[in-house]
């Protein structure tokens, strides 16, 4: 049979098996998985030798194109998933933000105006409820069916997102009738609030400050009562990166008493800590986002929690700004920098470094991470998040020994920083495939803006 592509003499890694075998591909799909395809007939053959060929990695939380905190991230659909390709992610699942007053279709178009044309990998959305009614229940119920099947709540903050518990409750009672999957940012936006203006007025304003407001219990308290919640309407939850020990023990409880309850963790959480933004001057502004970075002893615990299966996934929370222009707007008040950071580059190559150098995980556990769990998750299996006939030949080949070094010298980001500058990363991925189309190879992009494609997802899997 006829191949458009072949890729030979590659170490196959998926979420389960390890093992050597040729992939061969025809229509953007898998067609078939042999030792030793026959090697005529294919159109182009990509020799993987002493490579591992692993699933295109999913990042089910990124924001690109996104108004917040009074400017807008630097990464649009172009850039942010030109750089994800860059890094060996090939699906994104990002934010479409139901403002006040609108409904959450008008959240839904916007944010397909803001991909169509320009997303360089296949992307998905999640819708970002901020009011929510009875005729919001109902429109979630068709989006579920246009599949937007997962919606994001916010317990911070306050006059922007804050959702009271009232209207988690009833979100959550409808996700239970639909079959969506809500995501919640867990921070007691409430109490944050009154530590943050207390804060101000001792003339506290340096970046450090949104850290040292921002406590690791008002996240556990949240964490707490998102699950409970959760359990009352009969729904399960996913808590959106999750950034400490105490917030992971209200997640591991819940999970040992059977609730299909899930988390996510991001490389910030793995790799920053408070170190990073208690630093003289403004430079702290570039590890400003929420949850804030925390004390360095949280990283052993989220590393465990990955392995642990305590943790299910790795997103970035990709949400970059420009230290120039964009974080100096809070240069004389910690509340006025815009929240979030750049990541969604090296979100394999943090991952397995610090996962599988790091002796944490094996490989397998780095691909469920990173692609399988996700799919599962967020209703793109088994098109997305797996190597087997019949799914999206969306593929990474990554070498596990070579080395690089991050910088914004060097990065595809479109901001001006990088949160892991200097860092050395061991793993790194050289061609990335999407759809059967080779989109990077050795240090060259080929892809092109608008090739991505909206994706349907179904409701969310088990794992
Ligand atoms: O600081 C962050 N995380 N910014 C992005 C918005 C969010 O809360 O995910
Ligand atoms: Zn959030
Ligand atoms: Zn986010």
């Amino acid at each position: 049979m006829p191949y458009d592509t072949q890729i030979r003499n590659g170490k196959i890694v998926t979420a389960t098996d390890t093992y050597s075998a040729d992939i061969a591909i025809a229509g953007g799909k898998i067609i078939a998985i042999a030792r030793d395809l026959p090697a005529e007939g294919a159109r182009r053959t990509i020799d993987a030798a002493g490579r591992m060929v692993m699933p295109g990695g999913i990042d089910v939380h990124t924001h690109l194109d996104m108004p917040f905190g009074g400017t807008t991230s630097s990464d649009d659909f172009e850039t942010g998933t030109r750089a994800a390709a860059w890094g060996g992610t090939t699906t994104l699942v990002d934010f479409a933000i139901q403002y006040h007053g609108q409904t959450l279709r008008q959240a839904f178009d916007t944010w397909m105006k803001k991909a169509e044309n320009k997303a360089t990998i296949d992307y998905a959305f999640h819708c970002i409820v901020t009011e929510f009614s009875d005729a919001h229940a109902k429109e979630m119920k068709a989006l579920v069916s246009e599949g937007v099947t997962s919606f994001k709540l916010f317990m911070a903050y306050p006059g922007v997102f804050l959702l009271d518990d009232a209207t988690i409750f009833r979100a959550m009672s409808a996700a239970a009738d639909t079959g969506a999957l809500i995501c919640l940012h867990a921070e007691n936006g409430g109490a944050i609030d009154v530590i943050v203006q207390r804060a101000l007025a001792e003339g506290k304003r340096a970046p450090k400050y949104h850290a040292l407001t921002r406590p690791t219990v008002a996240e556990a308290e949240a964490t707490g009562r998102a699950i409970a919640l959760a359990e009352m309407a009969g729904a399960p939850v996913y808590i959106v990166h999750l950034s400490c020990s105490q917030a992971l023990d209200r997640v591991r409880e819940a999970r040992e008493r059977g609730l299909p309850v899930f988390a996510e963790t991001c490389p910030q959480y793995l790799f920053l800590s408070l170190e990073n933004i208690d630093v003289p001057g403004f430079e702290g502004a570039k590890y400003v986002f929420s949850p804030p970075v925390r004390e360095k002893w949280n990283q052993e615990k989220l590393w465990h929690g990955l392995a642990q299966d305590d943790l299910q996934v790795v997103s970035t929370d990709h949400c970059p700004f420009c230290f120039k222009e964009q974080k100096e707007m809070g240069k004389n008040d910690f509340t006025k920098i815009p929240n979030g950071g750049p990541g969604v580059e090296h979100r394999l190559s943090l991952t397995y470094s610090g996962g599988v150098h790091g002796g944490h995980f094996s490989p397998n556990r780095f691909v469920q991470l990173v692609a399988t769990a996700p799919a599962k998750l967020f209703g793109l299996y088994p098109r997305k998040g797996t190597i087997a006939v019949g799914s999206d030949a969306d593929l990474v080949i990554f070498d596990p020994e070579a080395e690089s070094v991050l910088s914004a010298k060097t990065h595809h980001m479109n901001v001006d920083y990088s949160m892991f500058e200097g860092m050395r990363v061991k793993g790194v991925p050289r061609t990335v495939l999407s759809r059967g189309e080779v989109i990077l190879d050795d240090g060259e992009f080929l892809g092109r803006p608008g090739r991505g494609s909206f994706l349907r997802r179904q409701t969310h899997g088990t794992l």
